[in-house]
């Protein structure tokens, strides 16, 4: 039986329209495909800018857009942990109070498809801490109840997914009874996808006959998506004035701190758009990116990006020039989101990235796992964003703050290695280990200085090392495990 809707002519102009765009291979297998498989492939088509295709594919298919700096670069001004010549506890305070007054939103990006991981399943799900392998959705549920608490006043949650897993998510929170949280105060929405193209044509690649390969448009996705899921409009309604933005692979993440959401509200310097926590890098070839200034202008510089002059570097203290390195920890005020998307769905570059996609042969149909890279897949970075702060008021831009790596950074991104769930374990009993030791409670350590036994806290039990304070501490023997 064949499709009456739509009409060969309605799939005959369709198909001019593709191949306007280079693009009319999409059509392949339409004879030979079901009415509800060719339903699908019209909604593939129609989320597609189709207009935009050709461009994509000259710049960035074609092309490899450098990213290089060419103006000056400079380190940030910023605002460091452990430097007095600011006023720490005067931003903590005014932090609290938007807290207090309810004016703040944690927002988690989880819609990334966490290859590198390799887990089978959204990254949230990773049981990513060391004793009680709790998911890590579960570790900001606590952060957050802890928050509540400490605050008397709800901090809403807002979690970006893909439509890749989104059902996955949705599903794992009610499996878990939204981790004692009240689930009116948790929403989740998808963010939107790019068509992934073939490396060597520029063609669009197919998942499938009747389904288009996507990839989800990345992180900087989140400034389109907030927006147009509604999430934006819903933030207003409760009176959020300031977002939280972190990564879901970072179970040290403060969820919320007052610390860095008064600086970004209160500090002379800020826009108070868009800001930034860093940690200081640890040697030049660590690859995380770096905040700077290219002509005075503040924004993140990849690694892969900077030449090896300016990524070695260094004071004549001896410390990285460029070494304010991203952790990908943002404070964004609603206002921000809303002026990125005034002029219709806000718009970042793309980076464009080499990936294995699965794809159809085109002249057998059958669907083959490529050995080597075969497809680009285009994302949106967030921090592209941060150039944009400030533009009615050039002495005010995004701002920097510097945070102890030991406490707040310990990123799981791949199966073994660096940033890898091991990694992440160690660090995460090592911020215990210090948070003890400070209340002089001994730690046993190896004769390489790291812990000789593996400790977790959760953040109901302690926020930060002052929780510990009026704790019961059990004797902690050589290679235990000791859960707080
Ligand atoms: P990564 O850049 O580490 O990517 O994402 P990833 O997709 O998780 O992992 P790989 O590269 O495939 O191994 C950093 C953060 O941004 C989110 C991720 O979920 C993670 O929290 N992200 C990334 C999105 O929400 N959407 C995207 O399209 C990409």
């Amino acid at each position: 039986m064949t499709n009456a809707s739509p009409t060969s002519a309605a799939i005959d102009d369709l198909r001019t329209q593709l191949a306007a765009v280079g693009q009319d291979h999409i059509l392949t297998f339409w004879d030979q495909l079901s009415a509800p498989q060719r339903d699908l492939l019209i909604a593939d088509i129609a989320s597609i800018d189709l207009a935009h295709v050709p461009q994509w594919v000259e710049k960035y298919v074609k092309g490899k857009p450098s990213f290089a700096p060419t103006g000056t670069v400079e380190p940030p001004r910023c605002y460091a942990f452990d430097d007095s010549s600011w006023d720490i506890d005067h931003y903590r305070l005014i932090g609290e109070a938007l807290l207090r007054a309810g004016k703040v939103a944690a927002f988690t990006v989880a819609g990334g498809q966490g290859t590198r991981l390799g887990y089978d399943g959204p990254k949230g799900c990773y049981p990513g801490s060391p004793i009680t392998r709790k998911p890590l959705f579960r570790v900001f549920a606590e952060w957050l109840i802890a928050a509540n608490h400490r605050f008397g006043a709800a901090v809403p949650w807002y979690i970006m997914t893909s439509p890749l897993n989104h059902d996955e998510t949705v599903a794992f929170f009610e499996s878990h009874n939204h981790f004692d949280l009240d689930p009116a105060s948790i929403m989740f929405f998808a963010q939107g996808v790019m068509p992934s193209f073939d490396m060597t044509t520029g063609r669009i690649l197919l998942a499938d006959k009747h389904r288009i390969a996507t990839n989800p448009d990345g992180h900087g996705g989140s400034l389109r998506a907030l927006a147009a899921s509604g999430a934006l409009r819903d933030m207003r309604d409760r009176g959020i004035e300031q977002i939280s933005y972190f990564q879901v692979d970072n179970p040290l993440c403060r969820v919320v701190d007052p610390i860095f959401l008064g600086l970004h509200t209160a500090a002379p310097d800020s826009s108070g758009e868009m800001s930034t926590k860093v940690v200081s890098k640890v040697e030049p070839g660590e690859k995380v990116g770096v905040v700077a200034q290219v002509d005075g202008i503040t924004q993140v510089l990849e690694y892969s990006d900077l030449s090896a002059d300016l990524t070695e570097a260094r004071e004549p203290d001896g410390r990285l020039r460029l070494r304010a390195g991203n952790i990908a920890v943002h404070a964004i005020s609603v206002d921000f989101v809303d002026r990125l998307n005034a002029g219709g769905a806000c718009q970042l570059l793309f980076h464009r990235a080499e990936k294995k996609v699965p794809c159809v042969d085109l002249r057998t149909g059958q669907v083959t796992e490529p050995t080597s890279p075969n497809g680009i897949k285009l994302e949106m970075f967030v921090f592209d964003a941060i150039p944009l702060c400030g533009e009615n008021d050039t002495a005010k831009s995004s701002i920097v703050y510097e945070v102890d790596r030991v406490d707040e950074f310990a990123p799981i991104k791949n199966a073994k290695g660096n940033d890898s769930p091991a990694t992440s374990a160690a660090l995460q009993t090592e911020r215990v280990a210090r948070w003890l030791e400070w209340r002089k409670h001994p730690v046993p350590r190896s004769t390489d200085g790291t812990p000789d036994c593996t400790l977790e806290v959760s953040p109901i039990t302690a926020m930060d090392r002052k929780g510990l304070q009026s704790l019961m501490l059990p004797e902690i023997a050589r290679g235990s495990e000791v859960v707080l």
